[in-house]
């Protein structure tokens, strides 16, 4: 039985080598995303016009690829389905080739400055380095603008054939408020007073800005925000993005904008262009994915145990293309068939329906030979993703741990001398004080602080011990500063700390490090227990296996989450 997908009113008809289950598969993606990452079951099945079925068999080869967590009757985005954006960015290069230069013009000018790519009759975000002071929005990475609102589409636009022209005159048409662009304030209706077409209005902004050689906006967004773009070429001068300057009217008017930057903005396009001769870094190895190892052939052996485990709720060749678009990265631009088939062991009749799929529902673009990924990538869920925070991704690990081990365990960062809480899933109270977020205990007395200090150069544990003033807070507080330094040498040689009745009495808690992709020591997550049931060398077998692992599951989803995005602690 098929359900097949209901086409826009305007999209073509899929080839008849498409994949239905993959376009469901990505119908379901969308839907979630342009749901703002969290929807009930019940609302995708109506939103999609899928079969409740459909959407069932969806989620869970969905869930099995990490992409996407089911809470009771709620489908979740989870932070893995960056890996889909981060290809796109990846092999367009140009966060990683420009974005350097972006942040160094923001700390120049002290003014947000963002990276933006044409798509469609739209501008998608894929750089921002933000300084916002007075009150504006902030677009994240893998938003997209209406190309008429804001500096980058009149640069865009000059591109524009007489099709694109009336593709944008048809989506004004059908959509007045701008609802399809959840990233902007609905359109204000003031055109009706104006004597001017839109077409017109735009048009002229296109001409002014190919004179100019840049393009401003002037509160085409909100009241309030102003910016100024440029376009960038690659070196068959074709505009390849454009870099905004954005400010607001508080500091700096529309007027006063070009005048007080253009010089350094002309100064980084230079730069930016120069980087852009340069040929791309290496090809990295494919990051590690959600299939994991992401090798061809484990990509195989991945596929067929979970067609083992899930049966007929694992749908190979959903996980099939998703797993395609991931055959491209870092110096895998452009990539034939053949090259696709060999980074993800599909047969080559697989990877072509595969491939064709995902061109005709505008995620890839060929020239017949070659394939390469396009900024639409980022619409399966990416803006909402980048967006969240640390303890945002490390909650729903904690909640999993609770229910394996059924004790509360908790996420904690450094503070000073201090660790404070940023997340925590409770089960029963077993201490003295309710621990809620931003709860700070001193470092040295905690296992969480133990396993933060151990994550730092050794002469910074000694200078900070040295200034702390070590008190017992029980009759097991370890207070003398070289048997805490032994033991924060002992934690970072076990890669563990564990606590036993030292903050309070009856209290024991066992702790790990949670690195970023750097390897950087970020949070601390620990679980903790009563001191009376069992010996610590009991507590130690039975939950730490569990809390590593939690500790990895984390470190998994920042390793993607932080490739490029700064991920803020709260
Ligand atoms: C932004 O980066 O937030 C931005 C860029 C261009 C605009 C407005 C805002 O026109």
């Amino acid at each position: 039985m098929t359900h097949p997908a209901p086409a826009a009113p305007s999209s073509p008809a899929a080839p008849p080598e498409a994949v239905g289950p993959l376009i469901r598969c990505l119908t379901v993606l969308r839907e979630l995303s342009a749901g703002g990452g969290r929807q009930a079951v019940g609302d995708l099945v109506r939103g999609t016009g899928l079969a409740r079925s459909t959407v069932d068999r969806v989620l869970s080869t969905l869930a099995r690829l990490v992409y996407v967590r089911v809470e009771g009757r709620d489908a979740v985005l989870a932070p893995r389905l960056l890996e889909l954006g981060n290809a796109y960015l990846a092999a367009s290069g140009l966060p990683d080739r420009l974005g350097p230069l972006a942040d160094r013009l923001a700390d120049e000018l002290d003014e947000s400055v963002s990276l933006a790519v044409p798509d469609g009759d739209g501008v998608r975000f894929v750089h921002q380095a933000t300084r916002r002071r007075a009150m504006s929005l902030a677009f994240r990475i893998g938003d997209l603008l209406p190309a008429e609102r804001g500096a980058p589409g009149a640069l865009f636009a000059d591109a524009w054939d007489a099709t694109d022209w009336e593709r944008w005159r048809r989506r004004r048409a059908a959509d007045p408020t701008d609802a399809g662009f959840p990233a902007v304030p609905p359109r204000p209706d003031d055109e009706a007073e104006s004597a001017t077409s839109p077409t017109a209005v735009f048009k002229s902004r296109v001409d002014a800005s190919r004179a100019a050689g840049w393009a401003l906006d002037d509160q085409l967004i909100e009241p309030g925000l102003v910016a100024v773009a440029m376009p960038v070429r690659d070196p068959s001068g074709r505009v390849v993005c454009a870099v905004s300057v954005v400010s607001h009217t508080s500091r700096l008017s529309a007027a006063e904008l070009p005048g007080a930057v253009l010089p350094r903005l002309r100064d980084t396009v230079t730069a930016m262009e120069l980087a852009l001769t340069t040929p791309q870094a290496a090809p990295s190895a494919p990051e590690p994915g959600a299939a994991e190892g992401a090798s061809a052939p484990s990509h195989a052996s991945w596929m067929r145990a979970s067609k083992q485990e899930l049966g007929p709720e694992f749908v190979e060749s959903m996980a099939r293309g998703l797993i395609t678009l991931t055959a491209f990265g870092t110096g895998r631009a452009a990539l034939p068939l053949t090259a696709v088939a060999e980074a993800t062991g599909l047969a080559r009749a697989t990877a072509r329906r595969a491939l064709i799929t995902l061109e005709h529902l505008g995620y890839l673009a060929s020239d017949g030979k070659l394939f390469r990924l396009t900024p639409k990538v980022l619409e399966l869920g990416f803006a909402h993703l980048s967006g969240l925070t640390l303890p945002a991704i490390a909650q729903p690990h904690l909640a999993a741990l609770v229910e394996r081990v059924h004790d509360s365990a908790s996420m904690a960062v450094l503070s000073g001398d201090d660790i404070q809480y940023v997340a925590r899933v409770p089960t029963v109270r077993i201490m003295s004080v309710n621990i809620t977020l931003g709860t700070r205990f001193p470092a040295y007395a905690t296992s969480m602080g133990r396993a933060l200090l151990a994550g730092l150069p050794p002469a910074e544990v000694s200078a900070r011990l040295s200034l702390t003033d070590l008190r017992p807070l029980t009759r097991h507080t370890v207070t003398d500063e070289e048997a805490l330094l032994g033991i924060v040498r002992q934690v970072r040689a076990d890669g563990y700390a564990l606590v036993d009745e030292e903050l309070e009495e009856g209290l024991r808690s066992l702790a790990v490090p949670v690195r970023d992709r750097t390897g950087e020591v970020v949070a601390a997550v620990n679980v903790s227990t009563h001191a009376g049931r069992t010996t610590p060398a009991d507590t130690r077998d039975t939950i730490l296996p569990a809390l590593r692992e939690t500790a990895t599951a984390i470190e998994a989803d920042l390793a993607v989450a932080g490739r490029y995005v700064r991920i803020p602690v709260l």
